[in-house]
């Protein structure tokens, strides 16, 4: 029995949303409702585990049903302790979008914002950076990272001397659909980046091999791109049930069986699934908490879902 006068607001919302939309509580409520957060490496500034994408789901500018949807979506995201959005000039108008909704949204907001530069040459990069700014209504970005390694030699100085003017707090690098790893090692062994962008997902382990290890010795914060390879991890798990030991994990979905693996990698600071939808943004915030698999459980996740 749930007594909610020991409920704070958020976690009211968090736990009401929860039973609306069908999911099964944890059977460890407790546990499963501290969120989880990871250490930034270079700063030892704490950031919560699940943070937001928006590629696609957020270009909305002219739909205003979908506009209406992704307030929903960002709410919960920051009802329920979420921190980090990840955009791009790339995502058509995603970030006017989270300049229009990001002043609609009630209570707390722990907003970590992250952006990237994806165009040529340094005073373009520079011009699209002020742009971003005022399309998030946003004095100042987290994190501004260059995107798909585009143009990155001009842009790395810019963004490191934004950093030492207090323009932006930290400097990023991205890939995706593991592309130009080669590349990215050798500028990563030669230049400092605080954090690194790339694409994990337990249908897709190659940076397991070299780019999550050389970011844990370097001390790079990494954040995961399509943790759900863009939702076609789906496709393998529909009809399909969670092995009866998920819950050892705290885990009650197939959406927290994607998301528990990849941030339990010893080397990710957080992940940013993408969503439309208010009860996936429930299911995804959900990930991160509760218990995560240790090493043991995640080689059993691995193997059950190559037998899928
Ligand atoms: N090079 C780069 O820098 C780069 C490249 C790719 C992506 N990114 C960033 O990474 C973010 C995430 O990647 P992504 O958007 O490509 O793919 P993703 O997060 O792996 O997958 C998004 C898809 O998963 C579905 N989904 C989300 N939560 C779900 C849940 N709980 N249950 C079932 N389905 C769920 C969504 O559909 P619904 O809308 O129906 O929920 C959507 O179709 C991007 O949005 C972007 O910010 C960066």
């Amino acid at each position: 029995m749930i007594d909610n006068d020991t409920l704070n607001r958020r976690e009211f919302i968090r736990l009401s949303s929860y039973l609306a939309i069908g999911l099964a509580l944890p059977s460890t409520l407790q546990a499963a409702n501290q969120p989880i957060y990871k250490t930034i490496p270079k700063s030892g500034e704490q950031i919560p585990v699940i943070g937001m994408g928006t590629s696609r789901t957020f270009e909305a500018r002219n739909d205003p049903v979908l506009l209406a949807q992704l307030q929903q979506v960002m709410q919960t995201f920051f009802d329920q302790g979420g921190g980090m959005i990840d955009s791009s000039p790339m995502y058509g108008s995603a970030q006017q979008v989270i300049g229009t909704l990001l002043p609609m949204i009630k209570g707390e907001k722990n907003l970590f914002s992250a952006t990237k530069v994806w165009i040529d040459g340094q005073q373009a990069g520079i011009e699209q950076m002020a742009s971003s700014r005022q399309q998030w209504g946003i004095e100042r970005f987290d994190l501004m990272q260059i995107h798909n390694l585009v143009d990155w030699q001009s842009h790395l100085e810019t963004l490191n001397q934004m950093k030492t003017e207090g323009k932006i707090r930290y400097t990023g690098i991205t890939t995706s659909h593991g592309r130009y790893h080669n590349q990215l090692i050798s500028i990563l062994k030669k230049h400092a980046f605080d954090f690194l962008q790339l694409t994990y997902n337990i249908n897709e382990p190659e940076v397991e091999s070299q780019l999550l290890p050389l970011a844990q010795e370097q001390g790079i914060a990494v954040i995961i791109n399509r943790p759900y390879q863009r939702g076609s991890l789906f496709r393998h798990t529909k009809g399909k049930t969670l092995p009866p030991w998920a819950s050892e994990f705290d885990c009650t979905s197939w959406g927290q069986f994607f998301l528990k693996f990849v941030i339990s990698h010893p080397a990710v600071t957080c992940a940013i699934p993408a969503t439309t939808k208010a009860k996936h943004m429930i299911d995804n915030m959900q990930a991160g908490k509760g218990r995560l698999p240790n090493q043991k459980q995640r080689e059993m996740m691995r193997s059950y879902f190559k037998s899928l």
